[in-house]
């Protein structure tokens, strides 16, 4: 007889939930983790208020708020387990939440609750965890798998593999749910940081460092993607929620787009002013929109310093596009250091997306940001993890 039925690996978001569900269904489920606590990205995400869901995650298919090599494969758990079903959960634990923008829901107090909340649900669910152990070695055997954790065996007749991403790897992440998936013949797409700061080569920094600590509303795009959000400047370069979603979109080598007066035509705005303020300069124009220092650097890049009244319409053309279509070319990003996910993982080719069971492999199962499907910022990645685990809870 196995000692349990199903052995869940990683007791982050998509684990816990997994473990919940098929505890519910009556099953002997145990949760391993390597870490000494449950949930530490629960903990610190949200900048410690946790932004569990975002109502638009199930109203946006075609929007394409999953990356991922198919898109379209998380929308069956997605539907099934929806951000109205989280919602619930969180409001019959009398956990207090707002809406901040966009959707993005979070916790008025710390993200701990969601953390025990779901510590709760295990338990409830009669599951075990066990926090702080290293997992070994895992085989298949003719009744389900073998697991060496720590340092004995332990046996169930489904594994859910929710290990998580490679995305800040101080914090536990390891990458073991690629290594199981090519254990078991199952493809991995190529990886890489996303949702993360990009940074630049030292002449382009030099001339954003003056700028460290300014945040402004921008358009930053590439290629045909557009988000409208803060956009700051740091010391390594760019970050805040414009830059953190345009990086899971760009790619080495390429350039993105900064508008830094959305929805605003910027000759326009230099028209009117070259007829109503003609002795005024164009940073001066640009200081009554945006953050003195940042009107000062474009003012710089634009060199124009002569009054407004006296530039030409070309002036002003090429002052706009400067303005409004700013190039910037990242070198890089700040890599799995820092970056809030991982894009790519499992190849939900070999997965059912129903189930996320594998389709060669009876009994195991990936969930979680293991698999390949990155949400958009503003918790589609928590409820992913929501999502997936649910869907795996009701087949493990
Ligand atoms: P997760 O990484 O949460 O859990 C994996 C678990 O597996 C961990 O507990 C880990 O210790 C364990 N593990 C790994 N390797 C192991 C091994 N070899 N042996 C045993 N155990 C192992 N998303 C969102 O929607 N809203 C938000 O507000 C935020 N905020 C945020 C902030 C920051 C700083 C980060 C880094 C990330 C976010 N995210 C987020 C993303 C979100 O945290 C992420 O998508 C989910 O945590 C993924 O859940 P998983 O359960 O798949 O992995």
């Amino acid at each position: 007889m196995p000692d349990f039925d199903v052995i869940v690996l990683g007791a982050g978001a998509a684990g816990m939930m997994a473990g919940i569900e098929a505890g519910k269904r009556g099953r002997k489920v145990l949760v391993v983790d390597h870490a000494r606590d449950p949930g530490e990205k629960i903990r610190i995400s949200g900048g410690g208020r946790c932004n569990f869901t975002n109502v638009n995650a199930t109203h946006t298919f075609g929007r394409e708020r999953f990356l991922g090599q198919n898109p379209r494969f998380a929308l069956s758990a997605l539907s099934r387990y929806t951000p109205e079903m989280f919602i619930a959960r969180v409001k019959k634990q009398g956990i207090a939440y707002h809406e901040k923008t966009l959707g993005q829901l979070f916790c008025d107090g710390p993200a701990t609750q969601i953390v025990s909340m779901l510590i709760n649900d295990l338990r409830a669910a009669g599951a075990s965890i066990w926090t702080g152990r290293a997992v070994g070695s895992i085989e298949k055997t003719t009744d389900g798998f073998d697991v060496m954790i720590g340092d004995g065996r332990v046996t169930a007749s489904s594994l859910v593999v929710a290990t998580g991403g490679k995305s800040i790897p101080k914090m536990g992440a390891t990458g073991l749910a690629y290594q199981i998936a090519r254990q078991f013949g199952l493809a991995v797409t190529d990886t890489r940081p996303a949702l993360v700061p990009l940074t630049f080569e030292p002449g382009a920094l030099e001339q954003l460092k003056p700028l460290a600590g300014v945040s402004t509303n921008a358009v930053v795009g590439h290629g045909k993607t557009r988000f409208e959000e803060a956009l700051l400047f740091t010391h390594r370069g760019l970050s805040g929620p414009a830059i953190l979603q345009i990086s899971s979109y760009w790619r080495d080598g390429d350039a993105i787009s900064v508008d830094l007066l959305p929805g605003e035509d910027a000759l326009e705005l230099f028209r009117a002013a070259r007829k109503t303020t003609p002795k005024l300069h164009l940073q001066t124009v640009l200081s009554d929109r945006l953050p003195r220092r940042l009107a000062q650097l474009v003012g710089e890049l634009i060199d124009q310093p002569g009054m407004i009244g006296d530039l030409s319409d070309k002036k002003l053309m090429a002052a706009a596009e400067q303005v409004s279509n700013w190039r910037l070319k990242p070198v890089g990003s700040e890599g799995y250091r820092t970056a809030e996910v991982t894009l790519g993982g499992i190849d939900t080719t070999g997965l059912d997306a129903k189930t996320m069971v594998a389709r060669e492999v009876p009994g195991l199962f990936f969930v979680g940001e293991a698999v390949d499907v990155t949400g958009w910022l503003g918790g589609y990645n928590f409820q992913w993890a929501w999502a997936s685990g649910w869907a795996a809870g009701q087949a493990a």
